[in-house]
């Protein structure tokens, strides 16, 4: 950690904030994409609406994010049709959690099976500010090269000064397991439950700031932002957790909670 995420770790303290793991920057090499032109997209914030993870719609009550953005259900809000995050623009729907339902494979030292499902308290509406996201069918695979995109608030650094907390965007080429797995990089430490995309001269990521959002490809969230070594640097991808992976699962549990509400 650099000192600015050891400053904004206090400072979430603070606030009460579970900080681990999460880390400082925002999109990097990235741009502010049209107002609401990235509709599938959500905002996590604590109570007190500070954001700290990002999320994605797949259906009007579900929402996918990161495992390790779980900082306790009753600390949490979603907020959809969102863009600026310092404005109230009047597209926002802010919504509770009803439950949340982590992986149970899920491996905080190894990274592996970062991926949480939000059941919401009450329905999103979709419109011209909010939508869904399509996801992969189980273990549908992405070729190295194809391009995708990743989009998130992050957080601003505290001693950065400006605060301009629009969405950022980036597109970023898919790496192969073998590279992201080599010694180069990732030395061993990639399974074949994620997914690496960046360029090998770095310049443009995520950030841990990002965690829970959507890498879209082809038009599917293949990705959600899970970890990495630093940002943007050369040789280290960001990592992401493979979310065709885990379709059966996803579909499984959204499934079992309806089923499991008609006998009742
Ligand atoms: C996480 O993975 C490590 C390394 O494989 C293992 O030693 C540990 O028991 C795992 N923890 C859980 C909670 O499964
Ligand atoms: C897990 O992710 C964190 C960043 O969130 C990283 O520092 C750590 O090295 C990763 N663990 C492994 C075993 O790759
Ligand atoms: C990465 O390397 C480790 C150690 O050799 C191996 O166990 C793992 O299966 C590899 N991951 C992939 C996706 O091949």
């Amino acid at each position: 950690m650099n000192v600015a995420s050891v400053l904004l770790c206090i400072l979430l303290k603070v606030l009460a904030v579970n900080c681990q793991g999460f880390a400082q920057e925002r999109i990097v090499g990235g741009y502010a994409p049209v107002p609401h032109s990235i509709r599938y997209i959500v905002s996590l914030q604590t109570t007190s609406r500070q954001h700290f993870c990002g999320g994605f719609l797949i259906n009007r009550f579900w929402v996918i994010t990161a495992a390790h953005c779980n900082i306790g259900i009753s600390k949490m809000v979603v907020v959809a049709g969102d863009y600026s995050l310092s404005i109230y623009e009047g597209t926002e729907q802010e919504v509770f959690p009803h439950f949340l339902v982590t992986h149970p494979e899920y491996n905080s030292t190894t990274n592996n099976s970062d991926i949480m499902l939000i059941k919401l308290r009450a329905p999103i509406y979709l419109n011209n500010y909010v939508s869904i996201v399509l996801l992969p069918r189980q273990d549908a695979s992405i070729a190295e090269g194809e391009m995708c995109r990743v989009s998130g608030w992050g957080y601003t650094s505290p001693t950065g000064g400006q605060i301009p907390a629009t969405l950022r965007t980036v597109t970023l080429p898919i790496v192969s397991a073998e590279k992201c797995n080599s010694t180069e990089s990732f030395n061993g430490r990639i399974t074949d439950r994620m997914l690496c995309a960046g360029y090998n001269i770095g310049g443009k990521d995520a950030c841990q700031g990002d965690s829970g959002g959507p890498l879209v490809c082809n038009g599917r969230a293949y990705g959600v932002v899970s970890w990495g070594r630093g940002c943007a640097d050369a040789e280290f991808p960001g990592v992401y957790t493979a979310v065709s992976k885990f379709r059966r699962w996803i579909d499984n549990t959204i499934f079992s909670y309806y089923s499991r509400c008609k006998k009742n």
